[in-house]
């Protein structure tokens, strides 16, 4: 499904941020709202929020003025007829929005996904006002859309997986981060943090605390820079309430606001913020905070609405914590974060879900993956999933790396392997921060490079051949695994270089030896030598990358070559891959007749008789990967 036209119903705050984001990632923009006044106080919204970029020296004007040419305004529905997609942003009222979607399913082609981005009602409710409920998802943006990067993507049962993996490729494209959600009440993240700030009020109300020493308990507890409290009064205290009470409504009696948030509300005033923190009082406000965070985040997996590592990415990324709360947990403890749960399960049984139990039993702490791995037919997705890091590698990723490496190599159904990197990075290197603690040890930093090495090896001598689809930067060690693997797609945005002079140290993952065999001394010296990155058009010109492809077209032209490598007899692709890698190592002589051997085995292969006998009797093969007899 190809997106180059996208409809943005409503320019209110939200509305106009998401504009923004749809525009800065190229597409074609129509936003519109009923009325002219709306539509120019919107567009203004917009114009002003990218003057402001430019002033700050976040972008150029070229750029602003690049962003601008993509957005046009409407006030006329039928002017989103040919969109491709149609994001819905107006107020948080499900009649109005159901209203809009029957329109606009009247209007727009048969071909148009829709999003809503409700924070509040089930997706399912909203495409049902339509009679494409198959080709209608959720796109759940955070406050402010234009900076943050976490976008909830919502899936209904209806939603068709051609629909949702566009709302995906889309969301990725607009520059965001995106969580797989399933439709439920609160989605993922709102479901942890509206119990969050309801339980902070909770605890006024029975007079465990005053308002500085939550505040306070909870910005330490949680590394936070502002207090439910304050954030309430910032985000607005009408929102706050609403949110509760839809959750009320969906889910039970656990989210009803608490006492002094609905006074609050009904009197239309904010948080008073004045008065002294109590240090005696702070443990148990983060105490009782942790618990309810964790236990509803552990629901949330529970029910499969999203993962453990989307959950914490949810927390770290959308609400800016310093640690999502399955990271919390296995930092203190799991025993000790069921402990603490103990009372809220008094005053709500049920409260504590199996899985945290189950978890619990087990005696393991959450397993938070950073390197992911789906087989899809004869084709393995290998994504490094460490997006708030830029997909640096730490000891825990190459490990996890290494696990999927060999998960593959043991898997025959798997012919061909993609390799590629979540968020705006393929690999950003090798971890500096873990490198730096380390290195008061240099037995431990060595460690560190022998796994990487020996990951990056794994990658080369995979019987599988590897392509690296290089989405964003590929820096430093990240340039390496890149080159270490056997074809090299890139983005027209990536960026790749050896920044490693820069930080006092030089490659140390094989980036001086595997550069210089595929582009020369010269290219590998200029490059490691001073530091300076490159782009995709260059990194091509010089040849550390086989071609450069537009962002939307990576994933699908690195797909195309994976199909075709895996349409071929495996045996006879991966000697020919050991073969070609040989010439690393050996004279020509010696790499001739390594070939000979590897060419006579695959004669031997059922492989070869097949393959020969399809050419002469015109038809394709059907090949086994049946080793040689
Ligand atoms: N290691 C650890 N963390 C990294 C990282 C790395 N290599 N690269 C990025 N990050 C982290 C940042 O610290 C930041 O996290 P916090 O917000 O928690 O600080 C997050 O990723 C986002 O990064 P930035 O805010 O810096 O993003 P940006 O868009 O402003 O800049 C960048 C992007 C130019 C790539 C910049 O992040 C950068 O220069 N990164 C370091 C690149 C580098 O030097 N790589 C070589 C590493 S050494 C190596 O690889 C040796 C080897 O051969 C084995």
């Amino acid at each position: 499904m190809d997106i180059k036209t996208v409809g943005v119903v409503g320019c209110g705050l939200m509305g106009s941020g998401i504009a923004q984001t749809v525009a800065e990632g190229g597409f074609t923009t129509i936003v519109r709202e009923p009325t002219q006044e709306l539509l120019d106080k919107g567009l203004e919204r917009i114009r002003s929020f990218l003057a402001k970029g430019v002033d700050k020296g976040k972008t150029t004007p070229a750029r602003r003025d690049e962003v601008w040419a993509c957005i046009r305004g409407t006030t006329d529905m039928a002017d989103l007829a040919d969109c491709d997609l149609v994001i819905e942003a107006i107020v948080e009222n499900r009649d109005a929005k159901k209203a809009v979607f029957a329109e606009l399913d009247r209007i727009c082609k048969p071909s148009t996904v829709f999003a809503t981005n409700t924070s509040s009602f089930r997706v399912a409710e909203i495409a049902a006002a339509t009679k494409r409920p198959h080709l209608v998802g959720g796109l759940h943006y955070f406050y402010p859309p234009v900076i943050n990067k976490l976008l909830e993507v919502i899936r209904t049962n209806d939603t068709a997986p051609e629909a949702f993996e566009m709302l995906l490729s889309f969301g990725r494209l607009s520059g965001k981060l995106p969580i797989l959600v399933r439709d439920s009440p609160g989605f993922a993240v709102n479901r942890f943090f509206i119990a969050w700030y309801n339980e902070a009020i909770r605890l006024l109300d029975e007079g465990v605390a005053n308002i500085p020493t939550i505040d306070v308990a909870v910005c330490e507890a949680f590394g936070l820079g502002m207090g439910p409290y304050k954030l309430i009064n910032v985000s607005g205290v009408p929102l706050a309430y609403h949110a509760a009470v839809s959750l009320t409504e969906s889910i039970g009696d656990f989210y009803r606001p608490a006492r002094h948030l609905r006074q609050l509300y009904e009197s239309g005033q904010l948080w008073d913020l004045s008065g002294e923190v109590d240090p005696a009082r702070k443990q148990a406000v983060a105490d009782r905070l942790l618990a309810v965070v964790c236990g509803v985040a552990a629901r949330v997996a529970e029910e499969g609405v999203a993962t453990v590592e989307d959950v914490d990415r949810g927390a770290t990324i959308g609400l800016r914590w310093a640690k999502g709360p399955f990271a919390i947990m296995n930092d203190m403890g799991l025993e000790r974060a069921l402990a603490l749960m103990g009372p809220i399960e008094d005053a709500h049984p049920g409260f504590i879900p199996d899985l945290l139990r189950q978890q619990v039993a087990s005696g393991q702490p959450w397993t938070l993956r950073h390197v992911r791995l789906a087989i899809d037919g004869a084709i393995a997705h290998i994504t490094m999933s460490r997006p708030e890091a830029l997909n640096a590698l730490g000891s825990k990723v190459l490990h996890e790396l290494k696990d999927a490496l060999a998960q593959v190599r043991a898997n025959r159904a798997v012919r061909a392997v993609i390799l590629s990197g979540e968020g705006d990075a393929f690999i950003a290197g090798a971890d500096i921060k873990e490198m730096q603690a380390l290195a008061a040890r240099p037995a431990a930093i060595r460690e560190f490079t022998e796994l990487g090495l020996g990951v990056l090896r794994d990658i080369e001598t995979l019987p599988q051949p590897v392509i690296a689809a290089i989405n964003g930067f590929a820096l430093g060690g990240g340039l390496e695994l890149a080159l270490a693997c056997d074809i090299r797609i890139a983005s027209s945005t990536a960026r790749l270089g050896f920044p490693e002079v820069g930080l006092g140290i030089m490659p140390g993952l094989g980036g001086t030896q595997r550069a210089t065999r595929l582009a020369g001394r010269g290219v590998a010296s200029e490059l490691v030598l001073t530091g300076d990155l490159i782009g995709a058009e260059e990194a091509a010109r010089v040849g550390l990358v086989n071609r450069v492809v537009a962002p939307p077209q990576l994933m699908a032209t690195a797909r195309r070559l994976a199909d075709r490598i895996a349409s071929r007899a495996p045996v006879a692709v991966a000697k020919s891959k050991a073969a070609i890698l040989a010439t690393q190592r050996l004279p020509l002589d010696e790499g001739l007749a390594f070939e000979l051997d590897r060419s006579s085995e695959v004669m031997a292969t059922p492989d070869r008789v097949e393959g020969m006998q399809a050419f002469i009797d015109k038809r394709p093969p059907v090949f086994t990967g049946t080793e040689p007899q």
